[in-house]
């Protein structure tokens, strides 16, 4: 059965009728066409689906859409300025080389952003502790926490 849905994504009003087994991650990818927000497993289990749902980083796989009615959602694509001004946390990946195939990157990114503004001040054990809910098969992680620093010291994107 069919659906209306409405919610906020990346502040535009948006109202879409959809099947009400679909997932929040289907919704965003298939019905919004905003793919950059990636499924890695489907099962909870890789982060790369992360999203933020009024201000949190969830899961976009691991709820239904019509738990999002009403929502604020903030994707990948709705970090950046609308003049393409990168998010704080997107320039320190990109000056720390904090991503290789950029397949988590996504996900990463959010979950970093949430991460920060829970603990302004994330020793760099609180920092991996963070991201546990998020995998990455290329980096090591070490990088990805270097990014997160230099997020933190302020003086990212300043170069740019
Ligand atoms: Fe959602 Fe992996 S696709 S956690
Ligand atoms: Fe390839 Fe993280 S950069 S999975």
């Amino acid at each position: 059965m069919s659906v209306p849905i409405s919610l906020t994504v990346n502040g535009k009003a948006v109202t879409v009728n959809v099947d009400q087994r679909t997932l929040l991650v289907q919704l965003i990818r298939e019905h919004l066409q905003l793919t950059g927000t990636h499924v890695g497993c489907d099962t909870a289990q890789c982060g790369a689906c992360t999203v933020h749902l009024n201000g949190r980083a969830v899961k976009s796989c691991s709820m239904l859409a019509v738990q999002a009615q009403g929502a604020e959602i903030t994707t990948i694509e709705g970090l950046a300025t609308k003049n393409g001004e990168l998010h704080p946390m997107q320039a320190a990946f990109r000056e720390c080389h904090g991503l290789q195939c950029g397949f988590c990157t996504p996900g990463m990114v959010m979950s970093a952003v949430n991460l920060l503004k829970d603990k302004p001040g994330a020793s760099e054990a609180e920092i991996r502790e963070g991201l546990e809910g998020n995998i990455c098969r290329c980096t090591g992680y070490h990088n990805i926490v270097r990014a997160i620093q230099h997020c933190q010291s302020g003086k990212a994107g300043a170069a740019a």
